[in-house]
């Protein structure tokens, strides 16, 4: 009878921590309300790993020393990953979040694998089916940890370049055949089937070495600057491997978590390429980014540099500014400056609106994050589609370490590798200004026609640095007028 409580709880308590992901990863959705909607995922969270506390006790652990020894060692590495986790979360810099997320996307990967390793290795999986599960959630939890692990490594910028050998997608083929070939391998001996040649647990440890050696293969050729895209991948992975193994350890939390995560990966990674104007396929087997370089060539004008002084003071005068934030705001860490040279300019009367392409930056979502922690209210951000109609009636328009977002070739240059991507119409403004460091490319590696359109002037400089000069500048005609 107790058992049975212990069950229904148990259960209980997993659904409504499912309920909670799902209604989590709907507030999400928008960032006023996504701060609540991670506290629920969070509380869901947090009561599915305590539940499944449970289980230990059912199974009479308090009495068995060797279940209370696993009890601790699971308490304990609990407080080891909650610890650096919260530290993590903490310390990290914005512009190394994608790292952070890549790392424990690998290990939610890796968490699979382990749970398929435990049940192979204690051959608990009784039926084929239930054989064939566990094997295929080994398979992609192992490989989206040893690729996230080197989508990490290039994030970090510890493996610099693309690593790409000849005939490389038939070496994956192998390797990928030889992993599903040891699968079978694996599902014969445990049936039964006579197997003279290798016992069931070195099969099993080459199986994870295969499945870990694929992902490293996958992962190694793509450049530095896909991994954004690469980590989305793996994440709607270690979705799909979760969800797998809750189906093996009948659980239903982990079975509807891991499938909404492996759904919400998988449309993430969809609308990043469909953002980017790129399939999948050529994400994972083209090279793109840094590799791909091109001259000025054809471009007509000229580059017109400007003081930081006078572009703020021209900002000051305007009645209407749009600021399009991109990757060079993030490396500044140039936000909370820009929120205060945007304060200074409301405070003149001029309207200012904030416009965010959904690939700005290197991440989904990073300029918004980058406002909301400056404190730019949600009324003042617009995402492109409900913007771009307004730059032809717009003063100014500031771009601020944005490139690629605004670049015009993606409209009118086929053989543009951006051409088709849906960008922010800033070249339509009355007058542009560009912030950025020098002659720095973007992602793509290509030129910007806009920098050298009429209505164009660059501000060079580090974007902190142009705004402090902003700010002074616009501050001085304060005191002047007072005076
Ligand atoms: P980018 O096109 O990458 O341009 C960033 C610009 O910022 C560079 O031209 C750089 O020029 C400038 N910059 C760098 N550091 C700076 C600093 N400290 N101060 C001022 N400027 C600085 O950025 P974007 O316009 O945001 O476009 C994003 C690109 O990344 C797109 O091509 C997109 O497809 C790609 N991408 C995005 C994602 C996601 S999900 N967001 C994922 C993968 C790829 P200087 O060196 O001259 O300063």
């Amino acid at each position: 009878m107790i058992v049975n409580l212990g069950h229904l709880a148990i259960g209980t308590v997993d659904l409504l921590a499912a309920f909670l992901f799902m209604f989590g990863l709907k507030r999400m959705s928008s960032p006023l309300t996504a701060p609540s909607g991670i506290l629920a995922a969070g509380i869901g969270m947090l009561a599915a790993i305590l539940v499944s506390f449970l289980y230990g006790l059912d199974a009479g652990a308090v009495a068995q020393p060797f279940l209370r020894m696993n009890l601790a060692l699971a308490a304990g590495a609990l407080l080891l990953g909650g610890g650096f986790a919260w530290w993590g979360g903490k310390t990290v810099a914005m512009t190394a979040m994608p790292q952070m997320v890549a790392l424990y996307n690998g290990m939610g990967g890796g968490a699979a694998a382990a749970i398929a390793a435990v049940e192979l290795f204690g051959n608990k999986a009784q039926t084929t089916t239930g054989l064939v599960v566990t094997l295929l959630g080994a398979l992609i939890g192992a490989i989206s940890f040893s690729g996230s692990l080197i989508a990490w490594a290039k994030l970090d910028d510890l493996l610099a370049k693309p690593m790409r050998v000849r005939g490389q997608q038939a070496l994956n083929a192998v390797v990928l055949l030889l992993t599903l070939g040891v699968g079978g391998a694996i599902i014969a001996t445990i049936g039964g089937w006579p197997n003279p040649y290798l016992a069931l647990e070195p099969l099993i440890i080459l199986f994870f070495g295969c499945a870990l050696v694929f992902g490293v293969l996958l992962t190694l050729p793509i450049g530095g600057a896909d991994m954004p895209v690469v980590i989305s991948i793996y994440n709607a992975a270690t979705g799909l491997a979760v969800g797998l193994q809750g189906f093996v350890l009948q659980n239903p939390a982990m079975m509807i978590a891991g499938m909404v995560v492996g759904a919400a990966g998988l449309l993430l990674t969809l609308l990043m390429a469909k953002a980017m104007n790129r399939s999948v396929s050529n994400i994972l087997f083209t090279n793109f980014g840094p590799a791909v370089t091109q001259a000025p060539g054809d471009i007509k004008g000229s580059l017109r540099p400007t003081e930081a002084a006078d572009a703020g003071i021209a900002m000051r005068y305007a009645s209407s500014v749009i600021i399009v934030p991109g990757y060079g705001l993030a490396v500044a860490q140039a936000q909370q400056k820009l929120y205060e040279f945007v304060k200074l300019l409301q405070g003149a009367g001029v309207g200012v609106k904030f416009a965010i392409h959904p690939v700005a930056g290197r991440m989904p979502g990073q300029m918004d994050v980058l406002l909301a922690e400056a404190g730019v209210p949600y009324d003042m951000i617009f995402q492109l589609e409900d913007i771009n109609d307004a730059f032809k009636d717009t003063d100014v328009a500031l771009v601020i370490g944005a490139n690629d977002v605004v670049n015009p070739a993606a409209r009118t240059d086929k053989s543009s590798p951006i051409f088709g991507m849906p960008i922010l119409n800033a070249d339509q403004a009355r007058q542009v200004y560009v912030v950025k460091r020098g002659q720095g490319k973007g992602y793509a590696g290509i030129v910007n026609a806009l920098f050298y359109e009429d209505n164009c002037n660059m501000v060079y400089g580090d974007a902190a640095a142009v705004l402090t000069k902003m700010i002074e500048a616009v501050r001085g005609l304060g005191s002047k007028a007072v005076a």
